[in-house]
């Protein structure tokens, strides 16, 4: 089977997805695909790039990025075609017929909705969410409107548009009572912690805010939950099926900080990953419900991981993501680790998924 692996991308997760490709490059069975490795760069174009799991490891010093090399990589002229074909000074040459596409993407212009489109225009069957799925999960604020609708606990809280804040920080404050402290800032489109920031008090507030619209035009102030951080994923349903939710991993932070950007690439202490966690089988199978609950009403398929926090009134999601995390030591990869799919295991279901 031809299959294009897509990763890099505009977003401010460029450098995760391509250490997420690294991860799947090295285990592809390359007996059952051949592999096309096509990069986006950060300035958004196609490129053929290198098949070589090592040039995409998850150095903290240099984090990895796709190279421009003046390549570009075209999609099918039509839905007539599969073939894609690459131009280099001048040369096209053909790539071969695509049977799949995995769009191991992170962020906006990749895990919203947007490439997802592009490959519904052209006819190609992609592994993971659809247009849909993809744009809800990428925007916090839908994602809890949805939530709450489906009767999903989600932390309080309060969106933001930039206009709204330079029109009026008076009416921005009186819309903060009652959501307490601390409080996260976020953007509402973005990932990996990317412009998140905790504040404890008022004076925070407007600096958190600069930080999170420099990712986006809306932002999200919401309550920090009390609770303990537990995720867990989900697969997407195989014809007939449910959706199948996987055991669970917990996130341990000791100290003060988050599970921010760099707790979670770039090995910060304080922080550790146990799996499977702590739960008992009541509180597990609580969780498995609810996750596959929201990936349903969230129309999420193929895989998501959904974070949540148990709190003392129950299960709270924090939010979905509709393409996690997926170096070898990500926990989605982990929790499915636990739960009977080995790394390449699952990489084989995800394309099998999106063929069905
Ligand atoms: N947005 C990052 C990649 C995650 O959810 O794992
Ligand atoms: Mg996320």
């Amino acid at each position: 089977r031809v299959l294009v692996l897509l990763f890099g991308g505009r977003s401010s997760e460029h450098s995760i997805s391509c250490a997420t490709a690294g991860g799947v490059l090295g285990a592809l069975d390359r007996e059952r695909y051949d592999v096309i490795p096509v990069g986006i760069t950060r300035d958004g174009a196609f490129v053929l790039e290198r098949d070589d799991p090592a040039a995409f490891a998850l150095n903290p010093d240099a984090l990895p990025e796709v190279r421009d090399d003046g390549s570009r990589v075209r999609w099918p002229e039509s839905t007539r075609s599969r073939e894609l074909t690459v131009e280099r000074d001048g040369v096209v040459t053909s790539l071969g017929e695509v049977d799949v596409v995995f769009p191991i993407l992170h962020g906006l212009w990749g895990e919203d909705g947007t490439i997802q489109g592009l490959l519904e225009l052209a006819g190609i069957p992609y592994v993971g969410s659809g247009v849909l799925g993809s744009a809800l999960g990428m925007d916090k604020h839908f994602t809890k409107v949805v939530l709450q609708a489906a009767g999903i606990q989600v932390a309080p809280w309060i969106t933001v548009t930039r206009d709204d804040w330079e029109q009026s920080q008076d009416a921005v404050a009186d819309r903060l009572r009652g959501l307490g402290s601390p409080l996260f800032v976020k953007p509402a489109r973005a990932g990996s912690s990317v412009g998140v920031t905790k504040i404890t008090s008022a004076e925070g507030l407007s600096g958190a805010l600069d930080v999170a619209f420099a990712e986006d035009g809306k932002a999200l102030i919401e309550s920090a939950v009390v609770g303990r951080e537990v995720e867990i994923g989900v697969l997407g349903a195989r014809a007939g099926e449910r959706p199948r939710a996987s055991v669970a991993g917990e996130i341990v932070v000791s100290g003060e900080g988050f599970y921010d950007f760099d707790a979670k690439y770039l090995d910060a202490p304080g922080i550790d990953l146990v799996c499977p966690a702590d739960l008992t089988d009541e509180q597990l199978a609580e969780m498995q419900s609810i996750a596959v609950r929201a990936f349903e009403s969230i129309d999420c398929a193929g895989l998501a991981r959904v974070d949540f926090f148990l709190t003392d009134h129950g299960w709270v999601i924090n939010e979905i993501n509709t393409m996690p995390g997926f170096t070898p030591i990500s926990m989605f990869p982990k929790v499915w680790q636990a739960s009977g799919f080995s790394y390449p295991a699952l990489i084989d279901e995800l394309i099998e998924l999106a063929l069905e």
